[in-house]
């Protein structure tokens, strides 16, 4: 007992001693203050001019950046940051970071307090993944950033590399996605939108926080505690070693030769083209070449370099896919896979056999009995579909796939086009899943995408989604506009004048069937339906139960009330649409409803209760009470009422479908209290 308490103690004591000691580890003194001068001298020669640091520090300085760099990244702490970390050829060269160094205790310190980009740290080797990617291109100027960097020169290794990333993203972005994904470039790159994002995908506005002023204040009065003097000329405190020696407390390893630019030589895994393929391959045109068949253990060679370096190749995905049994049949076999991405890619090594072997002078037939997936959108196409999709939705897909990457466009765009159909880029999916269509077939194991397609049929096989007009959700003019139905599209001026007359024709008709209810209510009420529709005198057993003619009553009228309430609601999603034309088309049904209709209503209760022979009328209304109040030209206060009710009613939108329903019943209520208030009027 005593023992472990002892021991708990203890070891909480160690744990108190680890986190204080830790915490003294990395609590840093301010960090000092590097000014621009300092920085533009160092960043003005090679080989510093080159590394991280400096080309960030370029593009922060460039006024004509569009989208800017955030100042998050400008900061002159963060690109000395940057530049004293990186790889030692670079951070050497500069008697910068010594100087930096003094404001710290030691070494470590300075080291576990700079600050410099996340994900992107070493020049050298970003640089070599950049040329290593290059490499595996077949023709290097496919690739962006391939000509401007290159194994003899690479006078920006930065940009390079990040314009190779947003081209085409070879496995070598590791590095590249850290920076962009991290809070150092959010939101999603956008920090530093000329590094992250895809020239043709910086459509939206980015909105950048404020510029500090420009140029950036140099603090030119009052010198800061430690002052950073011209770098040129380093002054070499007391207590730091002399720069390039040797110390074993020095940051980073000081081995690396002092060459300014190391000679860069492949990678083992790169494939070399040899000279010893086979004749059809380099030369299919041959007559002897049309029963030549690559062979398969070649075909899944290219397969494989191509879908490490690319997985997200659609491709590529299909191939997955099918290795998970997803997708079955025709749409598996290995030469219709290549074929399908050395139709997206072919500049890619992985391709080089397949495009110089199949190009369309060839004689081999394999090429031809092997074509690609029909419809399959390209990586570029898919990758603009999708983010155009999430640029108009934020869907649960977005959240993996964005600008900077994706793990696989195909799945997410067709989850996305299966759950919201008609989005804008799903065009690019209707269109890839009826082509494939004609592969596909029905039963067990037979060819299929369904696992991809199955959201596709709502497109409706020849209609591509593209002609279908988005949604606006605010007064606007334009032809296109779905009405209703997905077959009822205006899209000349004559369709959509055309749907302008049947609209009004609709809200017109809603009135005058409203019209019709009430008459028919009235001449049942006054027993000019018939004897059957006539109200009984004598009152129901129990008071809330229709007598038969009122069933009957009920009956009718809520057949025409379903027919009301359905044009009625047609008419509000009709407006909904916020068309102007067709808008108005619907408010002036029924203001000419109004206009032609409205007085029908009055001259028929007139009619109806105003003809002195209708004897049982009158005894019905009035419950037996005859006394002779309304007949002659007397207007019957009903009437009043009623117009008013009626008003109510004719005008009727569709959001007092509700109201209108019931407006038949208060009419009733209505009109029979009116007479019966008119009846006991002196
Ligand atoms: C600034 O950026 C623009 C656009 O990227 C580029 O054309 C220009 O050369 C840059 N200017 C400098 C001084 O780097
Ligand atoms: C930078 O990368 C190169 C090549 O990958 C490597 O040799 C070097 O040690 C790295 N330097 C640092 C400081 O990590
Ligand atoms: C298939 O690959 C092997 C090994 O890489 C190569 O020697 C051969 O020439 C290739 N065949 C064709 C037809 O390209
Ligand atoms: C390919 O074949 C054509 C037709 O026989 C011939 O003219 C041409 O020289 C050949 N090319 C090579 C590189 O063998
Ligand atoms: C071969 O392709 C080229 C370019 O894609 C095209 O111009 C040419 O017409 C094609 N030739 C044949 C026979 O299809």
């Amino acid at each position: 007992m005593d023992m472990s308490r002892k021991i708990y103690l203890f070891s909480s004591y160690l744990v108190i001693l680890c986190a204080s000691f830790t915490a003294a580890q990395t609590s840093c003194p301010p960090s000092p203050v590097v000014l621009h001068s300092t920085l533009a001298s160092v960043c003005s020669q090679e080989p510093a001019r080159s590394a991280i640091g400096c080309s960030m520090y370029r593009l922060c300085r460039n006024e004509t950046l569009d989208p800017p760099i955030f100042p998050v990244l400008c900061d002159t702490w963060r690109v000395a940051s940057s530049l004293c970390s990186d790889d030692p050829k670079y951070a050497d060269s500069i008697g910068l970071c010594n100087q930096l160094q003094g404001s710290y205790k030691d070494a470590a310190q300075f080291r576990n307090c700079m600050v410099p980009y996340v994900g992107i740290k070493n020049t050298s080797s970003i640089r070599i993944l950049h040329l290593q990617a290059c490499a595996e291109m077949d023709t290097p100027s496919e690739m962006l950033g391939c000509l401007s960097c290159t194994a003899e020169s690479c006078p920006n290794p930065l940009l390079s590399y990040s314009q190779g990333c947003y081209d085409m993203d070879m496995g070598q972005c590791n590095p590249w996605s850290g920076f962009c994904l991290s809070s150092d470039a959010s939101p999603l790159g956008n920090g530093a939108a000329e590094l992250c994002v895809n020239p043709n995908l910086r459509f939206e506005a980015i909105m950048a926080p404020p510029r500090p002023p420009s140029p950036p204040p140099d603090p030119t009065s009052p010198p800061p505690t430690r002052p950073s003097p011209p770098p040129s000329l380093p002054t070499r405190s007391p207590y730091l070693p002399p720069p390039g020696g040797s110390l074993p407390n020095t940051p980073v390893p000081m081995n690396s030769p002092a060459s300014p630019l190391p000679q860069w030589t492949p990678p083992p895994g790169i494939r070399n083209p040899s000279q010893t393929e086979s004749v059809c391959v380099t030369n299919s045109s041959l007559l002897e070449c049309a029963s030549f068949e690559y062979p398969a253990t070649n075909i899944t060679v290219d397969l494989v370099s191509l879908c490490t370096s690319m997985p997200y190749m659609p491709g590529c995905t299909i191939r997955t896919a099918c290795q998970a049994g997803q997708v079955t049949g025709n749409f598996c076999r290995p030469m219709t896979l290549l074929a399908t991405i050395c139709a997206d890619m072919p500049s890619m090594a992985g391709c080089k056999s397949y495009v110089t072997m199949c190009k369309n002078t060839s004689a081999v037939q394999h090429c031809k009995k092997f074509p690609a997936i029909p419809g399959l959108p390209s990586t570029s196409a898919a990758r603009k579909a999708v983010i155009d999709m999430c640029g108009s939705m934020e869907m649960v897909q977005c959240e993996t796939c964005n600008k900077v990457s994706c793990p696989d466009y195909i799945g997410a765009m067709s989850s996305m086009c299966a759950e919201m159909p008609y989005m804008v880029g799903c065009d690019v999916y209707a269109s890839w899943c009826e082509a494939s269509a004609a592969w596909e077939q029905p039963g067990g194991d037979g060819n299929s995408v369904r696992h991809y397609c199955r959201g596709a049929e709502v497109y409706g096989g020849a209609t591509s989604s593209s002609d279908i007009p988005s949604m606006l959700m605010f007064f606007h003019q334009r032809t296109r506009e779905i009405l209703l139905f997905r077959s009822w599209l205006p899209k000349t001026a004559g369709e959509a004048f055309g749907s302008f007359i049947a609209i009004t024709g609709m809200s017109f008709a809603t009135v005058l069937i409203r019209t019709a209810q009430h008459i028919m209510v009235t001449a049942a009420a006054t027993g000019r339906l018939g004897p059957l529709l006539a109200p009984t005198l004598t009152p129901p057993v129990l008071w809330w139960l229709p007598s038969r003619g009122q069933m009957l009553l009920n009956l009718l009228s809520s057949i025409i009330t379903l027919v009301v309430s359905t044009l009625d609601l047609f008419a509000m999603l009709i407006a909904m649409t916020f068309n102007g034309a067709y808008f108005a088309a619907v408010v002036l049904g029924y203001g000419l409803g109004t206009l032609l209709l409205g007085h029908l209503r009055e001259n028929y209760q007139r009619k109806a209760y105003g003809a002195p022979s209708s004897a049982s009328s009158s005894a019905i209304v009035f419950g037996g009470d005859t006394e002779p109040c309304c007949g002659g030209g007397a207007i019957p206060p009903t009437t009043i009422i009623g117009l008013g009710s009626g008003g109510i009613n004719t005008g009727g939108n569709a959001m007092a479908v509700m109201a209108a329903n019931g407006g038949i019943g208060s009419f009733r209520v209505s009109s029979r209290q009116v007479d019966v208030l008119d009846g006991k009027r002196p």
